[in-house]
């Protein structure tokens, strides 16, 4: 059975590269391989991974590995394009939300009614997922996790040391991070890349004017509410977090950050859960090494996404070992062992707590009440809220800013003009 790993990177996708034709020529997948597509090269995240690449080899099932490196998955969907551009779409992509949806409406991907319709998929996964995986009525990708953006990994020893409380208010998180600064810690280890800027606006947006402010600005995509004085405030936020990072933070990959917090050189990180991966393979635990807790100001809310894979349309030959894929991923027990490495929680509503850490059990519980309260919204950085266009749009708004080309004012204007002209 073949056993390969395609090393790709972005620089993989170079225009000259796809025109010698090196995507194109990628090895044929044997019938009884998978092809995945994924953006999981983090330590926590590899060790995730492993979970579902075991279980299929127990079943006969080989893995080609296809991983492109980048936080949040863009580097990914790039390299998907040219793949499909090139006609040779994998088996399995890792996918966020609107791009599923994007991808289903080019006709790119399988129909897997017939499995979920065995496995009875439409009344175990929450309907806040199903928004995603179906279209038109069919199952055309497989859920595997539900992640949530608005935490803060916290290092206990540090907390300790200077006395500090878990913050539950904006004001009480920035006397907090204030007192790690001035004892000569990084105050927040944070990573100077596009999409880990939106993640804290996720939250920061949501502490600042609650759900009907985060649902209005990046659901409903209000331009008074995207332009108001709200939200200059959470840009005004975002500049005041500026001020607790370290002067290397451009461009710093995520995980090197949660490595900052690990090591106990930075205080916290403003991370989604995939964060917790890193803390446990570090063989961190929660409670003692390190703390978890919802952003400030968002207790009661959760902004959530969820990976899922998505499912292309791939000659007779090779739907066989897709489905087992699919049915694989969506197995109770897997959905436990993989999202207890994985930091996630589960995307089915049978699967029980028990073999989940003291975070992870606050993070079932926390969705499943946010879920039931009407307090559960997708995340605008990692594609649940809105399309990729006026995601992108948003990126390059929040980032110009963080970066100091612009004032909260004329940020919010931009961001009023950017949503508009994404759509
Ligand atoms: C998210 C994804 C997570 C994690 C993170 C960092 O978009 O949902 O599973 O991989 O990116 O890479």
């Amino acid at each position: 059975m073949t056993r390969l790993t395609l090393k790709l990177t972005t620089s993989f996708v170079a225009p000259g590269l796809v025109a010698l034709g090196l995507i194109a020529a990628a090895p044929a997948v044997q019938a009884e391989d998978v092809e995945v597509l994924h953006w999981w090269t983090s330590g926590g995240e590899a060790a995730a991974l492993n979970v579902l690449k075991e279980d299929l080899e127990g079943k006969g099932v080989g893995w080609q590995d296809m991983p492109v490196a980048g936080g949040g998955g863009e580097q990914a969907m790039t390299v998907l394009r040219a793949r499909v551009t090139a006609g040779n779409a994998p088996t399995a992509v890792q996918m966020l939300g609107f791009d599923i949806q994007d991808w289903a409406q080019e006709g790119a991907l399988a129909d897997l009614n017939t499995v979920a319709a065995e496995e009875n998929w439409d009344t175990v996964v929450p309907a806040a997922l199903q928004r995603f995986a179906k279209h038109d009525g069919k199952w055309i990708s497989a859920p595997v996790n539900v992640h949530s953006t608005n935490w803060v990994w916290a290092n206990k020893k540090i907390f300790d040391e200077l006395g500090i409380a878990q913050p539950t208010s904006w004001d009480e998180l920035i006397a907090a991070l204030t007192k790690i600064k001035d004892a000569g810690y990084v105050a927040v280890a944070h990573g100077g890349q596009a999409w880990q800027d939106a993640t804290i606006f996720d939250a920061v947006v949501m502490s600042v004017g609650g759900p009907e402010f985060y649902k209005a600005a990046f659901i409903d995509l209000d331009p008074d509410t995207l332009g108001g004085a709200q939200m200059v405030e959470a840009f005004e936020r975002m500049e005041t977090l500026r001020g607790f990072v370290d002067e290397n933070f451009s461009g710093r990959d995520w995980n090197l950050a949660s490595a900052m917090v690990i090591e106990g050189k930075a205080g916290v990180q403003f991370m989604g859960d995939w964060a917790k991966g890193e803390f446990l393979k570090a063989g961190l635990t929660p409670d003692q090494d390190f703390l978890c807790f919802r952003f400030p100001g968002t207790q009661d809310t959760v902004t959530f996404n969820s990976d899922q894979f998505a499912m292309f349309s791939v000659g007779e030959e090779r739907r066989d070992a897709q489905v087992k894929l699919a049915s694989s991923i969506m197995a109770p027990s897997f959905q436990s062992a993989f999202n207890v490495v994985k930091g996630s929680v589960p995307a089915r509503t049978d699967v029980s707590d028990a073999d989940f850490d003291a975070c992870g059990k606050k993070g079932m519980a926390e969705l499943a009440a946010a879920s039931s309260s009407g307090t559960l919204f997708g995340s605008m950085a990692h594609g649940h809220a809105a399309p990729a266009a006026v995601k992108n749009a948003v990126y390059d708004v929040v980032t110009a800013h963080f970066n100091g080309e612009f004032d909260a004012a004329t940020a919010a204007e931009e961001l009023v003009n950017a949503v508009d002209g994404a759509q």
